[in-house]
């Protein structure tokens, strides 16, 4: 099968290769995913686990991509819940060969169905960031219905998910951003913006729940803006600053079955809007990544 690798560290996407490599093999509670779409987030390049597996060992060639929609095309032993020929979508252990390939094998249960009336394109685009605001937003964050949010990057892929779920969920939504970004966020559901270039941050205070996607000099400036008793949610690293009466989490993403049900649930409904930047074929795919093209959105590849 085609397949893009990475085997060097330093090269960041420079080091993206397609190549032929054996179709992988579903394992116990696997299964072997016919890859529809994929997605792929550039920070995985820098992550442990894209070069070594659980007990540090090197596991190069690698492939990337941990975002899936697809066609399950066989089961390992054991697996339960899903079948041959079914539609499905979701988020492929950081440890194990990923999705910019033409075959994924995936445990089961970081799978859920794809509805029949959802483009895989979609499907792929909305395992890592529909999953990250959920989580972020009720199951670390406890946001409670009135509460206000403000969220860094609300024109970006988790920011936008996390701007909607939140709006919808009852919160008053305060997206930052940059002065271009001001429109999009504003379409995401955001009820004021924060130029983070040319407004003052720190004017916005007060808040209940901030979501970080941006950490750094941000990130530290973001403690002070919880009021006590307060969250502030982060996704891009440990804080280095925690709020002075409230609490801070940092979390990284899991697989969740029952969580990208009601994620897609809300994009059948037309409530939840996927943000999609580009789709290239897995062909095109390694000069994509390596464009300096700037490009607002998901890159979905398409093999
Ligand atoms: N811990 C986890 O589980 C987890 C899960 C998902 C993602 N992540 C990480 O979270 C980060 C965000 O992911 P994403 O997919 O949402 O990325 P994204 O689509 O690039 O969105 C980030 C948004 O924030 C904006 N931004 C970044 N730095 C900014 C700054 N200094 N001032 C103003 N705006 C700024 C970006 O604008 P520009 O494009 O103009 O820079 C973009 O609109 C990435 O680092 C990713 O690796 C972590």
């Amino acid at each position: 099968m085609k397949a893009i690798v990475v085997t060097d560290q330093e090269a960041g996407p420079a080091g993206m290769t397609l190549t032929e490599r054996s179709e992988p093999k579903a394992a116990g509670n696997d299964v072997l995913v016919e890859v529809h779409a994929s997605g792929f987030t550039p920070g995985e390049l820098e992550w442990p686990s894209t070069w070594v597996d659980r007990l540090g060992r090197d596991r190069t060639p690698s492939i990337p991509g941990h975002e899936v929609a697809g066609v399950v095309s066989a089961l390992g032993y054991g697996t339960r819940g899903l079948s041959v020929g079914q539609r499905v979508f979701g988020l492929a252990d950081w440890t194990r060969d990923g999705t910019l390939a033409q075959y994924v094998a995936i445990e089961a249960r970081n799978l859920a169905p794809l509805p029949g009336d959802v483009d895989f394109t979609v499907g792929a685009s909305l395992p890592i960031s529909g999953l990250t605001a959920w989580q972020g937003l009720f199951v670390h964050g406890r946001f409670q219905q009135g509460q206000s949010v403000l969220v860094h990057g609300a024109a970006g892929g988790v920011g936008s998910m996390v701007t909607q779920l939140a709006g919808q969920a009852g919160a008053y939504v305060i997206g930052t951003g940059r002065a271009a970004d001001r429109e999009a966020a504003v379409g995401f559901g955001a009820q004021e913006f924060v130029d983070l270039d040319n407004d003052t941050l720190e004017d916005v205070g007060g808040i209940d729940l901030v979501f970080d996607v941006i950490g750094g000099d941000i990130g530290k400036r973001s403690a002070a803006l919880v009021r006590p008793g307060g969250m502030l949610v982060t996704i891009a690293g440990p804080p280095e600053t925690q709020p002075k009466d409230g609490l801070a989490v940092d979390f990284v993403v899991e697989a969740d079955r029952a969580q990208l049900g009601e994620i897609v649930r809300r994009v059948r409904e037309g409530r939840l809007r996927t943000n999609i930047g580009r789709v290239v074929n897995l062909d095109d795919a390694v000069s994509a990544f390596n464009s300096t093209e700037r490009i607002k959105g998901k890159t979905v590849v398409r093999p």
